[in-house]
Formats: structure tokens, sequence, C-alpha cells
């Protein structure tokens, strides 16, 4: 282990209800019945009934307790007066939608240790219906079909391809013509990414799209675009690593022209040459690739980021609409993944139309229109050797929040966040080790660098210094936007500055000129679609990062949204976040013209003087149980007070009393803690905690000084451990 890993960083029911048979999902359903609220998932609505002149007076209707203090990031929908809105673990609630009564829930049976090699919470990004089944997936990556009526299981299906259980599911299923098609997550933790599409009504396995070939030592690839993407990674290629490419979140199908669209994640590890040392674009990492319903086969596809090293996954949503592209009213397909640029793309061939940066990056000298390819300033972003700082950093200038598409102001509203990170590699650190994060990258986002800068071992810092952006790392825009953009040119029309990059939100839009989004303050603002100015706020005293949607009951327009901090970077609670200062429990708010104000949660008791830990145990080794900590703690443990996971340097005593337990039994594994006794030895276990004891010590002794002057407790900043 390597002396500078501290700084390892970083960025830091019952059935009430008779049997009801759900509609199909049309664009003019005004019900909501997809998560994007039409086949496109453009997260408009033309509904106005709430409009500029009267939102003012929206206000709680009825709320909903999601009874988890895990994230949020499910949008509901609404079919035939029943909202189904998933939680985390892929926990299913139908609810009455004037009422906010509960019909049924479904509470899958997870195996809880997939929380191993789950990097961004338990959380669950929401459902698909179709024909009175409700389809859901639970994080352990069962995937469900559920009555709608009742809620009862129909069929289950295991995704997992072998015995190879590095996956885990939070992404949303999709219907495709009559199969449903889901992906996983854990391209991080050495796994294959493929898609799987199942029959709608018996559940069987109807095929699978893997993303990345296998190691032809095993045979013939599964498919021949596979045969062809082969030649794509280098002779060298270390299959055994998986190789990552996981289809975590968007999957969209196209009813116009029949095709699946998948957009594929990150390589795993991150740099390109730790996966093949001699190189290639590595298809098909990081593209968006349409695929055949029927039967998987690619029909186009179109790498966003080659030889990904940045953690660039193209899984971000998708929008598909017409637009009017030099004089032509053209089906297109609007995709805005990590890598800061926003594509527009031919839905009838594919083809490229557009690809404009909507923020500062750096990895692209733009795209040649020539051959479509970007051109890669390896020059300046190639970190394996030489220490870089790349724009967008690896939380990417999107992610998962869905963005809204206005026809009416054909703008497009999303939430944005400039920032960059400082990527620079250990060798061989960290080993590859199976079904374990392959990181082999150290990252320091832009917005903590500065104050990082004089704890980096020399040459870092050197290379930072020399840095041609340290200009824009000082003075530049770090922050997170609520952004209008153009979709045909990337331009901002307007924009809205949140209190931090890590403050970004999904985003609705309406016909009411209105668009919605929440913040992690736990604010849910209302703004004006032309103008952005902000017509109405309301406090909710729960952080929000999923996307609102709306519906009308009984001629009654309500908004709808899911609140709870978590997602990427879950265990780290920012300090002006809700999270912090109230209970982080998820719930599900409903507003209404002339509604009330939303009950504040329970603030969250004042922070305490960390308690004495117990002495070191004699004949530990520190540094075995420090090197352990960083390989597999601080994916969920972060050194910051009021983390979700619990501050480990502020155990108390009867959890000191019990820590061997803890790890070894098990005994929080219901509550998402991991049991590792087939990690670890009694003596490994030792060795954590004492380095855990040392860091108590530490905190203690820091937090009395504090307390002796007078001071808060947090006034320090907190250490994120993960690069999550
Ligand atoms: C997958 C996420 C995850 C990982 C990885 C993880 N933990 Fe935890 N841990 C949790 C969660 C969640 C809790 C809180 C459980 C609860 O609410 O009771 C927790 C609680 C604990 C507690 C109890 C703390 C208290 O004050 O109640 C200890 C001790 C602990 N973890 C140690 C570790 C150690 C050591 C490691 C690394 C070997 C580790 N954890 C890795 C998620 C994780």
């Amino acid at each position: 282990m390597s002396r500078y890993i501290w700084l390892v960083l970083l960025v830091l029911g019952g059935c009430s209800q008779n049997q009801r048979t759900a509609s199909e999902a049309t664009a003019s359903d005004s019900s909501w019945s997809v998560p994007g609220g039409d086949s496109g998932k453009t997260y408009f609505s033309a509904l106005e009934k709430i409009n500029r002149t009267n939102v003012k007076t929206l206000g709680l209707a009825w709320e909903f307790d999601l009874e988890t203090g895990r994230g949020q990031e499910a949008t509901p929908v609404v079919v035939d007066g029943v909202m189904i809105v998933s939680s985390n673990l892929g926990r299913v609630y139908a609810i009455d939608a004037a009422t906010g009564s509960e019909i049924w829930r479904f509470v899958p049976q997870v195996d809880m240790q997939v929380n191993r090699t789950v990097c961004c919470d338990q959380v669950n990004r929401g459902v698909a219906i179709r024909d009175s089944r409700v389809y859901v997936a639970s994080l352990d990556a069962v995937l469900y079909a559920l009555d709608f009526g009742t809620g009862k299981v129909l069929w289950q299906a295991d995704t997992i391809d072998g015995e190879d259980r590095g996956q885990h599911i939070s992404g949303a299923p999709e219907i495709a013509g009559d199969v449903v098609v889901i992906g996983n997550g854990g391209a991080e933790f050495g796994v294959r990414g493929y898609v799987s599409a199942y029959d709608l009504e018996t559940g069987e396995l109807r095929w699978r799209f893997y993303t990345v070939p296998r190691d032809p030592k095993l045979g013939p690839q599964e498919n021949p675009e596979l045969e062809e993407a082969l030649a794509t990674w280098g002779e060298d290629a270390r299959w055994e690593m998986g190789m990552g490419g996981t289809v975590w979140d968007a999957i969209h199908y196209d009813p116009e022209f029949d095709a699946v669209y998948i957009g594929v994640g990150n390589g795993g590890p991150y740099h390109y040459k730790k996966r093949a040392p001699s190189g290639g674009d590595q298809l098909f990492l990081s593209s968006l690739v349409a695929l055949d319903p029927e039967n998987g086969r690619v029909k186009w596809y179109y790498q966003q980021t080659p030889g990904d090293s940045w953690d660039y996954t193209a899984t971000q949503p998708m929008v598909l609409t017409n637009l009017e592209v030099d004089g032509e009213t053209v089906p297109v397909l609007l995709h805005a993944p990590k890598n800061g640029f926003l594509y527009l793309f031919d839905r009838r061939d594919g083809s490229l139309l557009r690809a404009n940066p909507i923020a500062y990056q750096n990895w692209a000298n733009g795209i040649d229109p020539e051959t479509g390819r970007p051109n890669v300033r390896e020059d300046l972003v190639d970190y394996i050797d030489t220490p870089r700082i790349v724009f967008p950093a690896t939380p990417g200038t999107r992610n998962w929040h869905p963005a809204s598409f206005n026809p009416q102001t054909g703008l497009y509203y999303a939430s944005v966040s400039e920032v960059g990170n400082l990527m620079f590699t250990f060798p061989g650190y960290p080993p590859y080790l199976p079904k374990s994060v392959t990181h082999d990258a150290q990252l320091v986002y832009t917005s903590d660098l500065l104050n990082m800068l004089p704890a980096l071992p020399p040459p870092i810092r050197d290379a930072v210094e020399q840095s041609p952006e340290l200009e824009r790392v000082k003075n530049g825009k770090t922050g997170g936007y609520l952004r209008a953009i153009d979709p045909l040119t990337g331009e901002t029309r307007w924009e809205v500055e949140n209190s931090s990059w890590q403050d970004r939100a999904g985003v609705l839009s309406t016909a009411g000129g209105l668009v919605f989004n929440g913040d992690v303050t736990g604010r849910l603002s209302v703004y004006d679609t032309e103008s952005g100015e902000r017509l109405h706020s309301i406090e909710t005293g729960t952080s929000i990062i999923a996307a609102p949607m709306t519906f009308m009951q009984d001629g009654e327009q309500y908004i709808a949204v899911t609140a709870g901090w978590g997602g990427g970077g879950w265990p780290y609670v920012p300090k002006h976040s809700a999270a912090y200062r109230y209970e982080n429990r998820g719930r599900l708010l409903v507003f209404k013209l002339g509604g009330k104000s939303v009950p504040m949660p329970q603030e969250r008791p004042p922070l305490e003087v960390a308690t004495e830990p117990p002495p070191i145990p004699e004949g530990t080794d520190l540094a075995n149980g420090t090197a352990l900590f960083f390989q597999h703690c601080t994916l969920c443990h972060a050194h910051s007070p009021r983390t979700i996971s619990a501050d480990l340097r502020r155990m108390r005593p009867e959890v000191h009393a019990i820590f061997d337990r803890i790890l070894l039994d098990g005994v929080f594994v219901g509550a998402g803690m991991p049991r590792w006794d087939d990690v670890f030895s009694k003596d490994d276990v030792r060795d954590i905690h004492a380095y855990l004891i040392t860091e108590q010590q530490k905190v203690r002794a820091s937090e009395l000084a504090l307390q002796e002057k007078g001071l808060p407790l947090n006034a320090e900043p907190s250490r994120v451990l993960s690069s999550y």
C-alpha cells in the first residue's frame, strides 16, 4: 500500500382495490404512464392547469413515506388513477393517485451481500408497465413482473449471466415490442457488461447482447458484431478483468424505427492501457448502440468516447423527438452523456447531426465532421504517466438525472456540472482483484484541488502547478447549473446556479410555461421556461435529486417527486444539504394548487464530540488495517460527520465491542453493511479496527479542541475517501 493512499480521495400490503387494467404508454397519455412521461422520454407534459399565473399557490397535496434513509432516484408513473413508484432495493408501492393511500406494496427479498459491489447506493430508477403488469428489477439483479392490481409476483428472472455476481441493478426496465430489456451496473467490479431481453408474459430469456467481447480463447463471440469489435481491442487485452461496459441506466425503445437504444458504460479499470496495453477504441465501451428488439443484433452504433479512460459512460438518459435540422424535420435522438457533449443523431440511420459541448471539456478538440470521431487530446488528458487535470470529472457533465425537452420552446432543460478532476495512477495500485473495485486512477475534483494541493505528494503537486488547466481551476466556473440549452448549438439560453456541482436533479417542463427542478438543499423550484425566472419555490426539508412528473386526476393537476439524498457519492452528505440538517427519510411528495406547506422532517441532533475509543490492541499491523480499509470500506464509509453509512471515527463503545461480529458475522447485513468472513481473517479485522481507533482518537482530540474554543464541531472539511 502506498503511503499516499490516505489521499485517495476524493471527490469526494394489502390490496384494497379491485383488479385494474393498465393502459399502454402512449405519447398522448396525460396520465404519465412511463418514467419519462411519453415514448420519447421528453419529461415534458402538455398539461397547463398549473401555469405561470397560478403556480405561486402550489403546495403539498399529500405525501408518502418511502421507509428508508437511502437515495430516491425514481420518477413515479400514474396509470388509471394509480401511482406506481419504486424505492431503494427495487421496492414498489401502488398508491391511490388522488389521496395518497397505499393499495399494495412489493418488497423483494434481496441478497444484501450484493451491496459489496454496488457503487452508488441502493437506488432504483423506476418501473415499466404493460398489460396489467409492472416490471421492476431488484438491487441483486432479479427482474420481476408484478400484477398491476395486486402487486403479486407473476414471474421472476435472475439476470446474472453466470456465477460471477459483481452485477447489480439500479435502472428501470424498458419494454420493446414483446420483450422487456434490462441492463446492470458493476463496471468497476470486474463485470462484462450486457443487456438481457425477457418475454413479457413468461419471463423467458429471449436474447442477450454483450457490450464487449469475451476472451477469444473461450470460443467464438456471441454475434458477428462482437467479432468485429474484437479487432478494436489489443491482442494483449486482459479479458479476465471483464472490461466493464455495463448498461446501468438509459435503455430506450423507439417504436417508430423498432430499435432499442442502449447507452454503454465506462471501461473497468478506468485507463484503457490497463485493459489492453496496446490500446484501441475498445468497442462498445462508451457507445450509443441501436439494437434490433427481435434478436439483440446491432443496427447501428456510435462510440462517443473511444478508448475511454475517464469513466465517461454513455448511460445517461436520451430523448427521442423530431427537430427542424438544416431545413428538414428530422426524427432525432438527443443524448448528453458524461463526456460534456450534447449529441444529436438521425434516428433513421444513426448518423451524427450535431455534437456540441454544453460545459467546459478538454479531452477532445471537437468532433471531426468527416469521420465523426472526437479528436482526443492525449497530450492533455492521458494520465497514465503524468497526473492530468481532466474536464469533465468522472461524475460527468451530465449523469442519470433526466433532462426535459420542451417542444414548445425547443429547449433542452438539464442539470449540468462544471467540474474537472486531477487524475493520476500509482503503478500497480490497486492490484486487480475479481469483484473488487478495479479503480486504477486516483481523483481529486477541481473544486477541492486548490485546498488539497499542499497535501499532495511533490511530483503530483508539480504536475498540477505546471498544468495548462491550473488557471481554469483557479478562475473558471465550478458549479452545478440548471441550463436551458439549444439542442442544435449546445448554447445556454439561461442558467440558474445551484449551491455546488454536486447539486443536480432531474427536470420536468410543462406547457404551463414551467420548469420544475429540485435541489439537495431540499427546495423544489419552479422556473419560467423562457426566462429562467424563479416563479416559486417550496422548502421540503428533504434533498431532491430525482425528476418530478405531473398528472391529471379528477380535474386536478398534480406534481409529484421523490425526495431523499443518495446515489453516486451517497456516503458523503454535503453540509449544505437537507440530508445534513434533517433526517434523510425517503418521501414521495405530491403537490397541487392551493396545497399546504410541507412538514419539515425531524432535525438531526447536534454533533457530539466523538467518544473515547478503546485502546489499540497489542500486536496490530496498522499499515495492513489502513490498506484494507481503503480497499474495501471507502466505497460506503466517508470520514465525514452524518454520513449515511455511519462515520466510523465516532463509533460508540457498544459498537466497538461487537466490531468483529459486525464484519465477520454480518450482524448489520440487513441494514446494508455486508459481511466479510470470506475476505478477512480475525487479525485483518483487528488491524482495520486499530486503524479506525487511531482515526477516532484524532477526531476526538480535534473536536475537544474545537469545543474548548467554542467552535462548531463540523468546522473542518469532510474527508471524502472514495472516488465515487
Ligand atoms: C456496501 C457498503 C458498505 C461497505 C463496503 C462497508 N460498509 Fe460498514 N456499514 C454500511 C452501512 C450502510 C452501515 C450502517 C448500518 C446501519 O444503519 O445500522 C455500516 C455500518 C458499519 C459499522 C457500524 C458503525 C456504527 O457506528 O453503528 C461498522 C463498524 C462498519 N460498518 C465497518 C465497516 C468496515 C470496517 C468496512 C470495510 C471492511 C465496511 N464497513 C464496509 C455499509 C458498508
